[in-house]
């Protein structure tokens, strides 16, 4: 099962939910990789070299994929047309990733409408809303209303992700409730992308 993080646009969070959704997955038994296709290998980087979250560079995309029961694909920014059917021919669900400002969520509906036809499976992800808000759920409202599919899980923003980037840590280390928060954020986001994955298997 191929799962991959995307957007048309840099730092919006692809590397910091891929990395975490694969630590999650790991943490609750599944056979995962990562698979980090980012030409700065920042999701390997993070991994570091403890082999708890193994990763692949963009060898495999030639080479083989590797024979792990859930890969989590990390992709670079602004996918051109043969990474977009790499996408569309591989991956099972694409979750692009849009930040709240008005450029991110464009960049969003614009790649959604490239992606959309081509693979049956994919959902805008709102990342990095403020904590205390309820932004998140109007801009996912917003955007469903608009047609775009969205997950009606949102990220909030948290600082740990960056501390936890540079210790190369993920952030259910950090014995914080703003991490506590953040964590649970992601618990959640792996839930509903699986539960999305299960339901087109059932639908299937
Ligand atoms: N939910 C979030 N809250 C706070 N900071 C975040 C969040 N998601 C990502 N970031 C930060 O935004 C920056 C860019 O994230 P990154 O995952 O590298 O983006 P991308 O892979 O899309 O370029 C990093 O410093 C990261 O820590
Ligand atoms: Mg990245």
């Amino acid at each position: 099962m191929d799962i991959a993080f995307a957007a048309d646009k840099g730092g919006v969070g692809k590397t910091t939910l891929a990395y975490h959704v694969a630590t999650r997955l790991r943490q609750v038994g599944a056979d995962i990789c990562l698979i980090d296709l980012d030409g700065r290998s920042a999701s390997t980087a993070w991994v570091g070299e403890t082999g708890y979250v193994p990763a692949y560079t963009y060898e495999v995309l030639s080479d083989g994929l590797p024979s792990h029961a859930v890969r989590v694909w990390d992709t670079p920014a602004h996918p051109g047309p043969d990474m977009r059917r790499t996408l569309a021919e591989l991956v099972d669900m694409i979750v692009i990733v849009a930040q709240p400002d008005r450029e991110s969520q464009r960049a969003a509906i614009d790649l959604y409408a490239h992606l959309a036809p081509i693979n049956p499976l994919v959902r805008v992800l709102l990342n990095a809303f403020p904590p205390t808000s309820r932004e998140g759920q109007t801009s996912a409202q917003a955007l469903s209303d608009a047609g775009i599919a969205c997950l009606t899980t949102s990220v909030r923003a948290y600082r740990c992700y960056q501390r936890a980037q540079w210790d190369e840590r993920a952030v259910c280390d950090y014995p914080y409730p703003s991490a506590d928060n953040a964590w649970s954020d992601i618990c959640t986001l792996t839930d509903e992308i699986l539960e999305t994955l299960n339901g087109r298997q059932v639908d299937a």
